[in-house]
């Protein structure tokens, strides 16, 4: 999954020699919008969320991620303050890579430059789709396709439907589409009325039918 696992062995060892370690708590603030960057991270295990905060305190999440992936390039890439908080959502253990390291690493091996800049577009991708969502799709349809991409991502096949093991919280999905996480709550509880959902615990049955309908819709 990683960006770095496609890289030559070479490159990923002028890389690991470079960084150095550090670990983040679950709850720990990592990089603090508009504070001056001079790293990149890697996650070596763990996960964090790339979050905005509203005057109210209201979280809104950019991004969650994971083992492997990257964060804190913007800042050494065009020399702004950071461009968003990074939080740890579970103890991680992260990778840090300096400024002058990062240059000196570019230079001499431009296959990560293009595999970042890769991944910089797959994100830019992401945001696209996510202002189209917000400025074209009511609050429903939103819940429906997070729901819809989680289960496509993770969903394990199963009678009835595809099973989500771990879905997020509520409130982190009201983060991910700039709702509230009573909203959130509402429209999956109608869409469970419905029998287009099941959920018990940290897990979401998703049916066929719901799959099928938003199929229909698209
Ligand atoms: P930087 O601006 O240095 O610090 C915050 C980091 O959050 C940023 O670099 C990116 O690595 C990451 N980030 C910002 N916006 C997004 C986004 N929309 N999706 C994923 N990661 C992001």
């Amino acid at each position: 999954m990683s960006i770095f696992a496609d890289l030559p062995q070479e490159t990923v060892q002028d890389l690991a020699k470079r960084v150095w370690q550090k670990q983040a708590d679950a709850g720990s603030v990592i990089v603090s919008q508009e504070d001056r960057g001079d790293q990149l991270f890697v996650i070596a295990s763990g996960k964090v969320k790339v979050v905005l905060y509203g005057e109210t305190g209201r979280e809104i999440i950019l991004s969650i991620l994971r083992d492997g992936d990257f964060f804190g390039e913007m800042s050494l890439l065009d020399r702004q303050p950071r461009s968003a908080n990074v939080v740890a959502v579970e103890d991680s253990q992260l990778l840090g890579l300096d400024r002058d390291a990062f240059q000196t690493h570019l230079t001499a091996n431009p296959q990560t430059a293009l595999a970042i800049l890769a991944e910089m577009s797959g994100r830019l991708r992401h945001a696209d789709e996510v202002i189209g969502n917000l400025a074209l799709l009511d609050v429903y349809a939103r819940v429906a396709r997070t729901v819809r991409d989680l289960a496509q991502k993770q969903g394990e096949p199963v009678d009835g439907g595809l099973l989500i093991r771990e879905r997020p919280t509520q409130q982190e999905i009201a983060g991910l589409i700039g709702t509230s996480r009573e909203t959130v709550s509402r429209a999956l509880n109608d869409f469970t009325r419905r029998g287009l959902l099941e959920m018990s615990g940290k897990q979401i049955l998703v049916r066929w039918g719901f799959l099928r309908k938003m199929e229909e819709a698209a």
